[in-house]
C-alpha cells in the first residue's frame, strides 16, 4: 500500500496500518523532538512517519513478527534511524531514559478470554479494554522529558474519563487532538504533557 507515501509490507501476524494508525499520524506534528519512542510499533507505519522528521526513533513491541516486519519496512523506505527492540510497554527501557515524544496506539478491545494467537495481542485490551492504557499511563511520567509530549489513542469502548481523571490527578495536561467516529466507537487522540509545561 502507498498511503502517506510509504511502501508498507504486511504480515498476517502483525496489525496492519488502519484508521487508528492514520489518525495518530495526522495528530502528531513531529517537529522539535530530539528523541521519540513508539510503543507497539506494529507494521512500523507511525515510526516511519516520525523517522522522516526526527533524528532518532526508538520503537518496541512484544510481537517479534512486528519487530521483524518494521525492520523490513524501515529498510524498504531507506530509513536507518529507527531502533527496534522488544519491550512490554516500558519494561525494557532503563529508568532515567527520557523521550521528547512518546506515541502509543494500544490494543483496546474489551475481551474476556485470554489472547490465543499472536495477532490477538494487537487488539486485546483486557476485560474492560483498559489494561494497556493504564500500564502506559503508570509509566509515562518516568519516561517523558519535562517538555515532552505523548500521544495516546483511545476508543470510546473504554471510558475516556478514566484516562482524563488519571491525567488530572497526576499533574498532566491533555488536549483531545483528533476524533474519528466509526460505526461502533469513537476514536480519540489525546495529546499529553506535564502540567508545568505550557506548550498548549
Ligand atoms: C493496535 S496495534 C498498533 C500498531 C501500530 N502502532 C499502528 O498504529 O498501526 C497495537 C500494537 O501493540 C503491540 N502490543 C500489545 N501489547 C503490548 C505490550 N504490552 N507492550 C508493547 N507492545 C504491545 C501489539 O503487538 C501491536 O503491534
Amino acid at each position: 500500500m502507498e498511503r502517506f507515501d510509504f511502501k508498507i509490507a504486511q504480515d498476517e501476524n502483525v496489525y496492519p496500518p488502519s484508521e487508528d494508525s492514520y489518525l495518530l499520524i495526522e495528530a502528531i506534528n513531529p517537529i522539535n523532538f530530539g528523541k521519540a519512542l513508539e510503543i507497539g510499533v506494529g507494521s512500523g507505519i507511525i515510526s516511519l512517519h516520525l523517522a522522516r522528521k526526527i533524528d532518532t526513533v526508538f520503537a518496541c513491541d512484544i510481537n517479534p513478527y512486528s519487530l521483524f516486519l518494521s525492520k523490513q519496512n524501515a529498510f524498504a523506505n531507506s530509513l536507518s534511524n529507527i531502533y527496534l527492540f522488544y519491550s512490554n510497554i516500558f519494561s525494557s527501557i532503563k529508568v532515567g531514559t527520557l523521550f521528547d515524544l512518546i506515541v502509543f496506539n494500544p490494543p483496546y478491545l474489551p475481551v474476556e478470554s485470554p489472547p490465543r494467537k499472536i495477532i490477538d495481542l494487537s487488539y486485546h485490551g483486557g476485560v474492560d479494554g483498559g489494561d494497556h492504557i493504564r500500564a502506559f499511563l503508570d509509566g509515562l511520567g518516568s519516561f517523558l522529558s519535562n517538555n515532552g509530549t505523548a500521544y495516546l489513542l483511545q476508543s470510546s469502548l473504554y471510558p475516556l474519563e478514566n484516562t482524563t481523571n488519571y491525567l488530572e490527578k497526576n499533574n498532566f495536561r491533555y488536549k483531545i487532538k483528533k476524533t474519528l467516529k466509526l460505526d461502533f466507537e469513537i476514536l480519540y487522540v489525546l495529546e499529553i504533557s506535564f502540567f508545568k509545561n505550557n506548550k498548549f
